[in-house]
């Protein structure tokens, strides 16, 4: 560790039964294009793995999609043998036919095989944090969720979470397996998905937002947040990032990057508080932009 500020700073969740610091890191942009194939600079991409655990990063999102398999194995050889209290959750639910498309599919004995694949590629005997990527309208619920379940009684899976659903899919899902976290879109341009951080929080359960940079525009210094950030002597995806963590005590941010010097203002997002003030002014330039 570093005297650079550490994603502990943040503070930490429990999962399930796994306790990690509350900023996370999401691997999908470490993938080529329309994230497919390899990235332009593999090194980096290494880099970029090694230096977030070395600053404290102790939650991972990856999935078998991102690449697909690229992100997976690139953790594997940035990482493994992991640290104890490393946490790696991956995914599966989305089948990729080329660069930037995705389809869903639940078929639950596809998910048996992703199961099986990621466990391979990341070298692990079980997987910490399973999500199912998508509900796939095509397979019920129950049997996608069903089919996870079984392969947590196997000793597969440690815990199982959910990934672009609702409050009612959520109800649904608990009742097939205990369920510990939910992964949709949300940032501060967007917040469709309030109703299903405010059961998140009723239930203790994570909620990890998925583009909270928006993909990029929030850590723009012309975007929305530019002029605030440049008042407060941050960057701005340091104040995308910090909002987020006061938001709510469930929401793991998973900020990502492909390079390095983009990681650590990310990562330092952690030790900066915002006072209720700076929220809600944040909240008032953000909101309808
Ligand atoms: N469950 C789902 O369906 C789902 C969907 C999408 C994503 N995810 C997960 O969520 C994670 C986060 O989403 P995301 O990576 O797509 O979006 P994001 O974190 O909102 O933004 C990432 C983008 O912002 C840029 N960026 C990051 N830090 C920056 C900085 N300090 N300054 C300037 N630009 C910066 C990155 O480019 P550079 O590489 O140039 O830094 C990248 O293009 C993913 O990695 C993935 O693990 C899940």
């Amino acid at each position: 560790m570093t005297d650079a500020t550490s994603a502990a700073a943040a503070g930490t969740i429990t999962i399930g039964d796994l306790t990690v610091n509350r900023l996370g890191f999401g691997s999908m942009r470490l993938t080529g294009k329309g994230v497919w194939g390899p990235p332009d600079d593999h090194d980096e991409s290494i880099r970029v793995l090694r230096r977030a655990v070395e600053l404290g990063v102790n939650f991972i999102d990856t999935a078998d999609s991102y690449g697909p398999y690229v992100a997976e194995e690139l953790i594997r050889e940035a990482l493994h043998p992991y640290a104890d209290d490393v946490v790696i959750a991956t995914k599966a639910g989305l089948l990729r036919t080329g660069p930037d498309v995705w389809v869903p599919l639940g078929n639950p004995s596809y998910l048996r095989q992703e199961v099986e694949m990621s466990l391979r590629r990341l070298g692990v005997d079980r997987i910490d944090l399973h999500q199912l990527h998508r509900i796939d309208p095509n397979f019920p619920l129950e049997d996608q969720v069903g089919e996870l379940a079984k392969l947590q009684q196997e000793g597969k899976i440690r815990h199982i979470g959910l990934s672009e659903v609702d409050v009612d899919q959520l109800t649904a899902a608990h009742k097939v397996a205990p369920i510990v976290s939910v992964q949709n879109l949300y940032n501060l341009t967007t917040r469709t998905a309030e109703p299903l951080l405010d059961e998140a929080e009723k239930q203790g359960i994570a909620f990890i937002p998925w583009f909270p940079l928006a993909a990029g525009p929030l850590a723009n210094t012309d975007g929305p947040l530019g002029s605030l950030a440049s008042d407060h002597g941050a960057s701005p995806s340091q104040l995308a990032l910090a909002w987020l963590l006061k938001r709510s005590p469930v929401i793991v941010p998973i900020p990502g990057t492909s390079r390095v010097d983009h990681l650590e203002p990310n990562v330092a997002a952690a030790g900066i508080e915002l006072s209720d003030e700076e929220f809600s002014a944040i909240d008032a330039a953000t909101s309808g932009s």
